[in-house]
């Protein structure tokens, strides 16, 4: 069949409504609401070095790093965004330390969804003029409706997604998610502020011959994975593989998932748990992989099927190409 030219997300989104299981409408309007946020936050995004809203805010987040400003704002406008469309019934953010209930407790209010986002992705890079990103993804609560969200809405196990995305404030800026049925990229003409259809059906070539990993904490790495990375860097078959690392989730996944590569952020000897949260950042990109046929794993097992056990939980992640993975998981499992 041939393809329509020009499908704008919102198009897409009405004509793809049908197919959600359980299709209320209800995932559709909280895909818009994200639509709508994503545009508010690229908006400001892009004036970061125009204005001063760069540096710190000056607080502490839950995670022990200084709030950037940017982090407070993307925070505000996803949280209002989707509060004020009356569609979720709960949110929990990295940058806040307590879920956030929306009037869960009225039996008037059938909403049967929760949100988990990662506001501001690789906010270090901000400064820098790099690329920056959100990650957000969606759960169907468990505790009936009409009765307050409680943290077991939240802490599912990721296979329990029922949609996943990332916005990329890149050189453009483009919406890619998932609700399920393959991956789907969106990219903003910001002269009239309307994403496009432009990357239909993403997925992850089976190979590839990018690496990414924070190198600089080589020393600290186990075995395995410095094993894995010598593999990487030997010059045989079609290595030695380049690196790329831009320091920010969103984007380096993104670049591996159009190009073929594996993104790892380990534990290490001074980090045991690695530095990602499973709930905020690991667990939507690990849907979206899944869904673009590549795999992701948290050390020995699929992310998708840890079960959290606190809101702001690390986990080791490693995510990309499906073979790239398979192999390093050779690696991992000879220590084990
Ligand atoms: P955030 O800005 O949401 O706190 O996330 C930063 C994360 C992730 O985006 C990135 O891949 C990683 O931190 C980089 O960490 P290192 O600087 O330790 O490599
Ligand atoms: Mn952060
Ligand atoms: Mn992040
Ligand atoms: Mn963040």
């Amino acid at each position: 069949m041939k393809r329509k030219k020009n499908v704008t997300l919102g198009e897409f989104i009405i004509e793809n409504q049908s197919s959600f299981a359980y299709s209320t409408g209800e995932l559709s309007k909280l895909i818009n609401a994200i639509r709508l946020a994503a545009k508010v936050v690229n908006h400001e995004v892009n004036k970061a070095g125009l204005v001063d809203i760069i540096g710190d805010v000056g607080e502490t987040n839950i995670q022990g790093e200084e709030q950037q400003k940017l982090d407070v704002f993307a925070n505000d406008k996803f949280i209002q965004s989707l509060k004020n469309r009356e569609i979720v019934c709960g949110i929990a953010s990295e940058e806040s330390e307590e879920f956030i209930s929306i009037n869960s407790n009225d039996e008037r209010n059938q909403n049967k969804y929760v949100v988990l986002i990662d506001p501001l992705d690789g906010s270090s890079n901000i400064d820098v003029n790099v690329s920056v990103g959100t990650i957000f993804s969606v759960y169907r609560r468990i505790t009936p409706v009409g009765t307050p969200v409680t943290l077991e809405d939240f802490l599912q196990p990721g296979k329990n997604q029922v949609a996943a995305g990332y916005i990329v404030y890149g050189t453009s800026t483009m919406l890619v998610y998932t609700t399920g049925a393959g991956v789907n990229g969106f990219t903003l003409n910001p002269a009239i502020g309307t994403f496009y259809l432009s990357h239909p059906d993403m997925q992850f070539p089976e190979t590839g011959t990018i690496y990414s990993v924070n190198e600089g904490h080589y020393i600290h790495f186990h075995q395995g994975v410095k094993d894995y990375i010598k593999y990487c860097q030997k010059e045989e078959e079609d290595r030695p593989y380049t690196a790329r690392y831009i320091g920010s989730l969103v984007s380096d996944f993104h670049r591996n998932m159009i190009k073929g590569g594996i993104y790892m952020y380990p534990k290490s000897s001074v980090t045991e748990e690695g530095k990602l949260r499973l709930l905020y950042e690991c667990n939507p990109m690990a849907f979206l992989a899944e869904q673009a046929n590549g795999l992701a794993i948290g050390g020995r097992s699929r992310i998708l099927d840890v079960v959290p056990t606190e809101l702001h939980q690390r986990i080791p992640f490693f995510v990309g190409s499906r073979k790239m993975v398979e192999k390093l998981q050779e690696f991992l499992d000879k220590y084990h």
